[in-house]
């Protein structure tokens, strides 16, 4: 059935993505204290071309990952594990989606790896010294992978404090204590939304991206920002990453890939903007694991690569993969495009691929394929159903977590 009206309120493809507002791309340097300039792009030439190819650090570590009760810090220390590295994990598991998920997350980690060491998890807010401090010195990690932020660009704009705090001021005390306690490489997760209004259809890392249009892209641009001072004043290793729409099993129930294969599968109305030409860059967490663990054994001095896919799906495509894969046929609601959208948007994974060995390899259909089996295991009551309980988002049991909340 297709319904078709124009007065429902904004309910977007992808809440991680971006709006868009007028802006120039003009070239950029890896020193933002150089990208300011002006002219136009040498499409020829980027600047990374001329850097240094980073050997990767082999051998054992122990990573400080934050954020790791979220779906792509879950998924980085799980990899870190299976490696054999060891996880120090701190998380405040806040309330932005159902703490359920995140506390089955570390369920699983601490089920996986039950052994004195491996996982230590500690809950907390990473903007409160006296913990973190404790966490350094107890811990002693040389290696940081930064992924605890505020996500999401509409809630930032309904509350900008809580972004300023959790991203810019916790990502700055975390490079305080990296400094001070001299730790090896240092690894944040920055966003597509950064690239704000620019009107590319392939971002590169080239361009200017002084034109953030929510207060989330600001936060990851100042993040960006600082990271080059830290980098610049105490030769701190920082590498920051632009992802690009992440999905996969266990992704956040406030992006388009879970909601439409939530909506479609619970026989629920999803919003279609546009003539589903307009398209979008969407990453499966695998590929984003990968870059993450790529930029963590590679010591760059201060870099920021896009992790993405590389390549664009169309709304009506990926609305037709979710159909096929689920196997039921969604109930659209056609609305006009959204003002300021652009037709086609997508990382330009170039300089990713030159310097750190990164290649996306799953395929879109194939990462659907995936999200839409794991979405049946977790949330179905059987295949066929197509009633479940809107709060009933997590079926199996979480017990009792091993959290280390007093250091
Ligand atoms: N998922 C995407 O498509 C996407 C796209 C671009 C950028 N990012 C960035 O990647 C990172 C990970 O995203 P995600 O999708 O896994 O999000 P997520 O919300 O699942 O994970 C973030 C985790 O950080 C924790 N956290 C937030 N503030 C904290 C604080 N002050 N103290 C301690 N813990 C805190 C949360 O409880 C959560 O578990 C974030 O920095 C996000 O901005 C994600």
């Amino acid at each position: 059935m297709i319904a078709t009206t124009n007065t429902k309120p904004l309910d977007d493809v992808s809440l991680d993505t971006n709006s868009t507002s007028s802006m120039n791309g003009e070239s950029f340097n890896d020193s933002p204290a150089s990208s300011v300039s002006s002219g136009s792009i040498d499409t020829n030439h980027k600047s990374w071309m001329d850097s240094e190819i980073i050997e990767p650090h082999v051998g054992y570590k122990k990573v400080l990952v934050t954020g790791g009760a979220g779906f792509i810090g879950s998924h980085v220390a799980e990899e870190l594990l299976a490696r054999g590295d060891d996880v120090v994990i701190i998380d405040e598991i806040n309330d932005y989606y159902d703490v359920r998920i995140k506390e089955s997350n570390l369920k699983q980690l601490q089920d996986a790896y039950p052994e004195k060491g491996r996982v230590t998890i500690y809950r907390g807010d990473i903007c409160d010294r006296d913990l973190m401090e404790k966490i350094f010195m107890n811990e002693n990690p040389k290696w940081i992978c930064h992924m605890a932020a505020r996500a999401g660009v509409r809630p930032s704009i309904q509350d900008p404090f809580i972004y300023i705090h959790s991203n810019i001021t916790a990502t700055t005390l975390l490079m305080e204590l990296s400094h001070k306690y001299g730790v090896e490489n240092f690894v944040f997760a920055s966003s597509s939304s950064v690239y704000g209004g620019s009107k590319s259809a392939f971002f590169s890392e080239d361009e200017v991206v002084d034109y953030p249009v929510s207060p989330y892209a600001a936060s990851k641009k100042t993040c960006e920002l600082l990271a080059y001072t830290y980098h610049h004043l105490y030769q701190l290793n920082v590498t920051g990453l632009r992802f690009f729409t992440v999905y996969g099993p266990g992704g956040r129930p406030d992006m388009a890939p879970f909601k439409f294969i939530d909506r479609v599968s619970r026989g629920v109305e999803m919003q279609q903007y546009g003539d589903g030409s307009s398209s979008r860059d969407y990453t499966y967490i695998d590929d984003i694991v990968d870059g993450v663990i790529r930029s963590i054994d590679r010591q760059h001095n201060y870099e920021v690569f896009n992790l993405g896919k590389g390549e664009g799906t169309s709304l009506k495509k990926f609305i037709g993969l979710v159909q096929k894969h689920v196997g039921k046929k969604a109930i659209i609601e056609l609305l006009p495009d959204q003002p300021g959208d652009v037709p086609y948007t997508c990382a330009d994974v170039a300089k990713a691929k030159h310097m750190l060995g990164y290649t996306s390899l799953i395929p879109f259909e194939e990462g659907i394929r995936r999200t839409a089996e794991w979405y049946k295991k977790t949330y179905a009551v059987d295949d066929n159903e197509a009633e479940i309980v809107e709060q009933e988002i997590i079926r199996s049991p979480v017990s009792k977590l091993e959290i280390m909340t007093v250091v």
